[in-house]
């Protein structure tokens, strides 16, 4: 009887999006030891299975507690194996520092496979580090899989578009979320072969997580569950929306996050607005000086002060909240205004209202099919979208394959493509020269 063969997979998480998408194939990969760990004594002769070492390396994008620490509470993340401490700076300086700690890593632990997910820097600088590294003479490397590949906005001002790109023309296996990744890779020549579509891992972890996070205390924290307030949805809670903003493009800018705050001062004025504030957005707020369109700003977590928020047209500023907390609050919003990608599906698989404060998209399934409307950055159009998603009925579509199991899709492929190899020994592929 040959016995189950044993491979490493090296997953990577960095920044504040990558944890929920992970989560589930960390999962995945423990439920698959276990099953296999059950099953060895009753394998039948000749039949190979294959253990799976998981090393979890967090390159340390984002350090907050609030950005990074609570999440891996929340969301039962094992502890990282590796934490590279690379931090802020500039895309340049944050890239290269994950790169070169990176590299220590992936020589010491010579993975099989290595696993990054999303957009973000980390995500580049980990596949294109894997992707020249050499294990031996002969070229050995591990195969890079990409979570999430596929997604365009076809807008080059952002930054999270090159890593896009750049991250899917070094992966040998990509995971798509939506069909419209399968078309955009085509167009890029990526070969079929690398192309699985296998649903959204996010929305595993949405799916997992959805009844715990109604537990979560935060809506009676902010004064939401609908003791104190006028105005109710139809589930007896508060009308209330949802804000988050913090992409560069939109708050950097004074006379462009000037002309959001401006496009919001008519919800204000309808119903609360809550703002979990990214650390970015906060320190841009200071520096403009726009504290006159906000209130509230001494919640904090940890703080003991309750809450009774009115609309008065400023927005009700509060510190990042967990994924647990803003599961919660997503779940019950009248409708949720955002410059985020992950939110726009999120609220697409709640059902709930989105405004996308962008001028594009590279997630249209959330818009053909969901509840998301792309409202521009000028304050009537913000106004606008905003108008008509608040009186929204529209519940939209699940988006195929949005059902709780891409992480076990995912780790099918893996293990078919570990089975299909000579473990450790990845050599070039004549068809990565084609792409
Ligand atoms: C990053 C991702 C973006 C993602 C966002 C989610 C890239 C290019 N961008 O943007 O795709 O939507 O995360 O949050 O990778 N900061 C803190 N504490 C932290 C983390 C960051 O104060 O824990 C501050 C930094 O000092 C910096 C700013 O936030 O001033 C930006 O952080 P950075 O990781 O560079 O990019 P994000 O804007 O968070």
């Amino acid at each position: 009887m040959e016995l189950s063969r044993t491979a490493k997979i090296l997953t990577v998480v960095g920044a504040r999006p990558n944890f929920m998408k992970a989560a589930p194939i960390l999962e995945a990969i423990r439920y698959h030891n276990d099953c296999l760990a059950a099953s060895t004594k009753s394998m039948s002769p000749g039949h190979s299975q294959i253990a799976i070492e998981s090393v979890l390396v967090h390159t340390g994008q984002h350090y907050d507690e609030a950005m990074s620490d609570r999440f891996f509470a929340d969301l039962n993340i094992p502890k990282p194996n590796v934490h590279l401490g690379a931090g802020s700076g500039s895309h340049a300086a944050q890239t290269a520092e994950i790169m070169k700690r990176f590299e220590d890593v992936l020589v010491r632990e010579r993975p099989d496979l290595l696993i990054v997910v999303g957009d973000v820097n980390s995500t580049l600088a980990c596949a294109l580090v894997a992707a020249k590294i050499s294990y031996d003479i002969s070229g050995t490397r591990p195969i890079i899989a990409h979570v999430e590949a596929g997604l365009r906005s076809f807008d080059r001002s952002m930054p999270e578009e090159t890593n896009r790109i750049l991250t899917d023309h070094l992966a040998d296996l990509l995971f798509v979320t939506e069909e419209s990744g399968i078309k955009n890779l085509r167009q890029e020549g990526v070969p079929d072969h690398k192309v699985h579509f296998v649903g959204n891992t996010m929305i595993d972890s949405l799916l997992a997580f959805r009844h715990k996070a109604d537990h979560s205390q935060i809506l009676h924290t902010l004064g939401l569950d609908g003791s104190n307030l006028g105005p109710k949805s139809g589930n007896g809670m508060a009308r209330y929306a949802l804000l988050t903003l913090h992409r560069p493009s939109n708050v950097d800018q004074r006379e462009c996050f000037l002309n959001i705050l401006e496009g919001l001062e008519e919800l204000a004025n309808s119903c609360p607005v809550i703002f979990p504030a990214h650390p970015r957005t906060q320190k841009k707020i200071a520096e403009f000086g726009f504290e006159r369109f906000f209130s509230h700003q001494s919640w904090r977590r940890e703080g003991t002060e309750s809450f009774s928020i009115r609309a008065n047209g400023r927005i009700c500023l509060v510190d990042p909240l967990g994924y647990l907390d803003f599961l919660c609050m997503m779940s019950h919003a009248a409708v949720v205004v955002t410059d985020s990608g992950g939110i726009q599906e999120e609220t697409t698989a709640l059902g709930v209202p989105c405004v996308t404060v962008r001028e594009n998209t590279e997630r249209p399934i959330t818009i053909e099919v969901g509840t998301n409307v792309l409202a521009g950055t000028s304050a009537e159009g913000i106004r606008q979208a905003a108008r008509q998603q608040l009186d929204s009925h529209t519940k939209g579509v699940m988006p195929e394959a949005w059902d709780g199991k891409s992480a076990q899709r995912i780790l099918e492929v893996i293990c078919r493509e570990l089975g299909s190899q000579q473990f450790g020994s990845i050599p070039e592929r004549a068809d990565r020269l084609m792409v």
